[in-house]
């Protein structure tokens, strides 16, 4: 097992889904559900996927700007198709489509920024004439290798691609596989071959164990142990030109601080255009988002579980000695928090250090000049400091209150 310091330190990451698919605009799935013949697909988006206007630089500075500490980029999605110069197939943006590798400069820009680089890798591969099934609508089975033969050439493959990635890259720090990998895929090989080439890389779970961290899709249920949730800014993870259904930068607080709370990372997925650009939407939620982030952030490194229940206005949650509220509903001017058991020393407005007078009556604790609105629409957070590590005035073991 690597070394999660900084991972869970940066709470905080962006996902990047970029390839041929952008072209189409229909999201990255848009070959399985469409049913393209590989021709067709090399056609109509392999040829007129050229990166124009790429600039991971651009990339980083969002990042940055957003305050997430980490990317993940596709490097090769379902379709195939090498965002870098791999010698195992000439399906790459080297030969094909922008004819370069597009991975050398996101890490080279990641890196720039002071960002952790992470790369995403298919254990899929559509095209690839060994893998079981191109166009499957569930995810294919151990047994649908069409024989043993097939099965170990596309290992191979897979395998081979794997060595580039973690030799020709300088350090990685986090090798994000996905799914739909039909077993026996000789995961744990490939995991221990992975940490020779990268000792201090971060593996997910999705191509079995040893991994570093286990990850989740567009949830953000509480799980044990080092943890991340990956979710969409709008319905989509690569380009959809048709989906506006933006989440607003509140609701992304609202995911990062309910990660927080919950002990976990939240990876934020952005969809490029084919020729790099982001979706203005994107940038301006992320921007926001960022701005936000910016004055409140001291809540977020490392924030372990939270002890504290569903909360009326707000979600809690704790570091070292404070306990945060985070407002994102205006309780009115009378505030009042029944949940913690520590005796409280101070209490302030975390964005402008702004003291806040208090009251502490037993278990209740009373806030009664709370400002309606409140000071930020996003969310306002107290940050209230106590005596000794933050408990409970109980410990809520029942799920009936809503989230
Ligand atoms: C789902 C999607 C895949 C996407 C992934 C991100 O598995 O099918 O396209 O890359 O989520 O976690």
């Amino acid at each position: 097992m690597s070394d999660t310091a900084w991972f869970t330190e940066a709470r905080y990451g962006m996902f990047i889904h970029w390839g041929a698919y952008s072209v189409a605009g229909r999201g990255e799935w848009v070959m399985n559900r469409e049913r393209i013949p590989y021709s067709e697909y090399v056609e109509k988006y392999v040829r007129n996927f050229k990166a124009e206007r790429y600039d991971p630089a651009g990339w980083a500075a969002l990042a940055a700007r957003a305050g997430m500490k980490y990317m993940v980029l596709t490097t090769r999605h379902h379709d195939g198709f090498a965002l870098w110069d791999t010698r195992t197939s000439d399906f790459n943006a080297a030969k094909m489509g922008p004819k370069r590798d597009l991975l050398k400069p996101y890490v080279e820009a990641a890196r720039a920024a002071g960002l952790k680089v992470g790369f995403y890798f298919s254990g899929a591969d559509w095209r690839h004439e060994d893998y079981p099934t191109a166009y499957a609508r569930d995810w294919p089975k151990s047994q649908e290798w069409r024989d043993e033969e097939s099965r170990k050439r596309f290992i191979r493959y897979y395998r081979a691609q794997l060595e580039e990635l973690m030799s020709n890259y300088g350090p990685i720090d986090i090798l994000w596989y996905d799914g739909c990998i039909p077993g026996p895929f000789d995961g744990e090989a490939a995991n221990a071959r992975v940490k020779e080439l990268q000792p201090g890389i971060l593996i997910n779970n999705r191509n079995g164990p040893p991994f570093d961290f286990t990850c989740q899709e567009q949830s953000l249920k509480p799980k044990d142990g080092v943890w991340e949730a990956c979710l969409t800014l709008n319905d989509n993870w690569g380009y959809h030109a048709g989906d506006n259904n933006w989440k607003d930068a509140r609701e992304v607080i609202r995911m990062l601080v309910t990660a927080a709370a919950k002990g976990g990372n939240l990876l934020l997925n952005v969809g490029p255009k084919a020729d790099g650009t982001l979706p203005e939407e994107s940038v301006r939620i992320l921007e926001q988002a960022g701005e936000w982030l910016a004055r409140n952030r001291a809540f977020l490194p490392d924030s372990p579980r939270s002890p504290f229940a569903y909360n009326n206005c707000g979600i809690l949650t704790w570091r070292g000695r404070t306990v945060y509220a985070h407002l994102f509903k205006a309780p009115g001017p009378e505030y009042c928090l029944a949940e913690i058991k520590n005796k409280v020393l101070a209490a302030r407005w975390l964005a402008t250090g702004e003291s806040i007078p208090f009251e502490q009556n037993g278990a209740r604790l009373f806030f009664r000049h709370i400002p309606f609105p409140l000071p930020d629409p996003i969310a306002a957070t107290i940050a209230i400091e106590v005596e000794g590590v933050p408990e409970p005035v109980t410990e809520q073991k029942t799920f009936w209150v809503p989230e």
